[in-house]
């Protein structure tokens, strides 16, 4: 026939990130069943710290090559109050961005209509703040260079390497032009800290120079990462898209998530742009321990992932009317706790569901 299919790998993983995923499939259905021409059909892999409990490990021996057979990996967020952080994310979420060389973190912040933002500068949607904050996603300080000798004793040592390679930093900052090329405003925002990181950043600045002679349309900037936390605050609308190393990006993203209402709204895609591997498409928050399994996580992090999904399959309408429904049940104030409102999880899921159904 003629009906597009789709291949999606499920992975709920831990805490709210189970009742997220839960919605974003619910909302997929939604629009698949309106859009019609094409199918989503969802294989779900439950990985995790329960499964960690039991054997030891997070994850079955062939997991990474399960996953290669699909097209587009959707994951909820992995994270256990009684396991080590550093295994929990080592174990599956960060093998899965290397493995499948998703080099970038696409992160994007809007203020809405319907949600007051936190500060006096960040106004409402058509207003200052519209970013698209991208994360170099393979290397940098999260490489996995290091180790540790002398342990317990006094003069341990640790070391945490951070690893930039000209390759690595190349095809993300030609990623970074391409997306601000596309954008109406143009504008790039490259964020380092080249005074005092003096090889691997000034390495950054040295090849961000060289990429940008091919897009001479692209106006672009650079900044150190601590002027641009005061940036991000005073001065929003001067930002546009935002180039950042894994571990700059990873912090200014919960910064830009937070100026723009709640960190339950943020989406990401972890992109393989050469789209030899499946890409993973997550929200940006964790398991939220303290509110885990009470029906009060914000489902729109994951709604707005599965909108990105939809979008990299190629589904545009269906991206575009999963987007716009999320966008309408935040401005009739549908809104969990997070944004000042009273809905549970569900109830904004079903209000999303329900607006697709009337378009
Ligand atoms: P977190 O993102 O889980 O929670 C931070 C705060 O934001 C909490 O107060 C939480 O209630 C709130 N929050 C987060 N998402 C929300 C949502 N959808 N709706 C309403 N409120 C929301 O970060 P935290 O507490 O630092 O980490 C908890 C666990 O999650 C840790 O094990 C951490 O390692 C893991 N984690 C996993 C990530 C992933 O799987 N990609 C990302 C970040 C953290
Ligand atoms: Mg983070």
């Amino acid at each position: 026939s003629s009906v597009r299919t789709h291949k999606v790998a499920v992975i709920p993983g831990d805490g709210i990130g189970i009742e997220v995923t839960a919605a974003a499939i619910e909302v997929l259905k939604a629009v698949q069943d309106k859009v019609k021409g094409f199918e989503l059909v969802f294989t779900e892999y439950n990985w995790g710290s329960a499964l960690y409990k039991q054997t030891g490990s997070y994850t079955p021996k062939d997991w990474l090559d399960t996953l290669k057979g699909h097209d587009t990996i959707f994951f909820g967020a992995v994270g256990d109050p009684d396991v080590p952080d550093h295994i929990s994310l080592w174990q599956l979420i960060l093998p899965m961005r290397q493995h499948f060389q998703q080099y970038v973190n696409v992160r994007p912040s809007v203020v809405f209509k319907g949600i007051d933002p936190p500060t006096r500068c960040a106004t409402a949607e058509g207003g200052e703040l519209d970013w698209i904050m991208l994360r170099e996603n393979t290397e940098g300080e999260y490489a996995g260079q290091g180790g540790r000798s002398h342990v317990g004793h006094e003069h341990e040592i640790a070391t945490e390497v951070a690893v930039f390679t000209r390759i690595g930093i190349e095809r993300f900052l030609r990623f970074a032009f391409e997306t601000a090329q596309k954008r109406p405003r143009k504008l790039l925002t490259v964020v380092t800290k080249s005074n005092a990181q003096r090889y691997g950043l000034v390495l950054w600045d040295e090849v961000a120079q060289l990429v940008s002679k091919d897009y001479p349309d692209v106006k672009w900037d650079r900044i150190l990462v601590d002027a641009m936390t005061v940036r991000m605050v005073a001065k929003p609308q001067t930002l546009d898209v935002i180039a950042a190393t894994n571990l700059h990006a990873d912090i200014l993203s919960d910064l830009a998530a937070a100026l723009s209402g709640s960190i339950g709204i943020a989406p990401s895609s972890n992109l393989d742009p050469t789209r030899k591997s499946p890409s993973l498409f997550e929200p940006v928050h964790g398991a939220a321990f303290d509110i885990m399994g009470k029906n009060l996580a914000n489902p729109v992090a994951a709604v707005w992932s599965a909108s990105e999904m939809l979008r990299w399959l190629g589904e545009e309408t269906a991206a575009d009317m999963l987007f716009n429904a999320m966008k309408a049940s935040l401005a009739q104030g549908i809104k969990t706790a997070d944004l000042g409102g009273t809905h549970k999880t569900t109830e904004v899921t079903k209000a999303i569901c329900d607006l697709i159904k009337g378009m």
